[in-house]
């Protein structure tokens, strides 16, 4: 039978039917296999089944020689270095389409609760100072009629945009191109990321942290937003550069922030974003349901058998691997 490390316990269906096909090593603890250990594990691996929070880079995939199949449990990718892999001919497959759902709700839940202040109210409420009701108090952006800008048309985004028409809600959107079915669906307007950070009142992030996505919301892109926008990124938290969030958000010019993702993850308990008023901040939840984690994983352990049978992965990053 192969050998195949799964880096962390995952819902217990996807396991029971890994551990009929392969010999699974599981690490058991709560938090990730460190660097060097995860390294000595996949030296002797013909499987790995990997997460967001697991470095799997060049020198790991060199120390691997039996490594046939890398299967990511996330959309994401951008912990494991794709190039390395593939110049093996290693395929890596990832988990595309079953947490777009889960992902655009907490994404609203983040929107709704920056925009009202909800979180704020709670803290409020728990320091004892509720004594009335306030005409002026708490007050937050009224998102009926409210622009939404959406960096990333993908699955993710249009589920976020799909959602925002129920809001009555102005649509624009940005992105490598125009989507213009996916557009015309929710009636969303594509323009330049100028644009986008000028007229919208919330921004929501949904685009893959890349080279050209490392710190697209810099200062720069920050100072184009709207005096009391809303940021709001599910996404990955190097696509936000964070001191600059952080100028922002205490100058008064956003209005707040709602982040499920930070880097690094966790942000130190006495990181200055943690503290502040205007920003709520979610631990990386964005897929975190039962249902969805546990297609995550079967979707995951799919990959993982396809590759170690030698088969096409269902869902492939690298699809090149299989015409080199
Ligand atoms: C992903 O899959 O990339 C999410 O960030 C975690 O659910």
């Amino acid at each position: 039978m192969n050998n195949v490390f799964v880096t962390r316990p995952i819902p217990q269906n996807a396991l029971d039917h890994l551990r009929r096909e392969a010999t699974v090593e599981v690490w058991p603890g709560p938090l990730p296999p460190p660097y060097e250990e995860l390294r000595r594990r996949v030296a002797t691996c013909d499987g790995l089944l990997c997460l967001l929070t697991d470095r799997v880079d060049a020198t790991l995939i060199a120390s691997a020689p039996k490594l046939r199949v890398i299967s990511q449990m996330a959309v994401g990718y951008d912990n494991i270095d794709v190039a390395a892999a593939t110049s093996r001919g290693i395929p890596v497959g990832h988990t595309p389409g079953v947490l777009t759902e889960a992902t655009a709700d907490l994404t609203w839940a983040l929107i709704l609760a920056t925009a009202r202040r909800v979180v704020e109210g709670m803290r409020f409420i728990d320091a004892g100072q509720w004594q009335t009701w306030d005409p002026l108090g708490l007050l937050g952006m009224e998102l009926h009629g409210a622009t939404l800008g959406i960096l990333g048309l993908g699955r993710i985004g249009a589920a976020v945009a799909r959602r925002a028409v129920g809001f009555g809600m102005r649509l624009l959107y940005t992105g490598p191109r125009e989507k213009p079915d996916v557009a015309a669906g929710v009636g969303a307007i594509y323009t330049d990321v100028d644009t986008l950070l000028h007229e919208s009142d919330v921004v929501s992030i949904h685009c893959p942290l890349t080279p050209a996505t490392r710190h697209l919301i810099n200062a720069h892109a920050l100072a184009r937003m709207k005096p009391g926008a809303i940021l709001v990124n599910t996404a990955r938290g190097g696509i936000v550069d964070h001191a600059a969030l952080l100028d922002a958000l205490r100058s008064g010019h956003l209005g707040g922030a709602g982040l499920d993702v930070t880097e690094p993850e966790p942000l130190p308990a006495d990181h200055p974003l943690m503290g502040e008023d205007r920003v709520i901040i979610t631990p990386h939840i964005g897929s975190a349901t039962v249902r969805t984690r546990a297609r995550m994983a079967d979707m995951a352990v799919s990959n993982l058998l396809a590759g170690l049978r030698g088969d096409p992965l269902p869902h492939c990053v690298n699809p090149d691997v299989y015409t080199r």
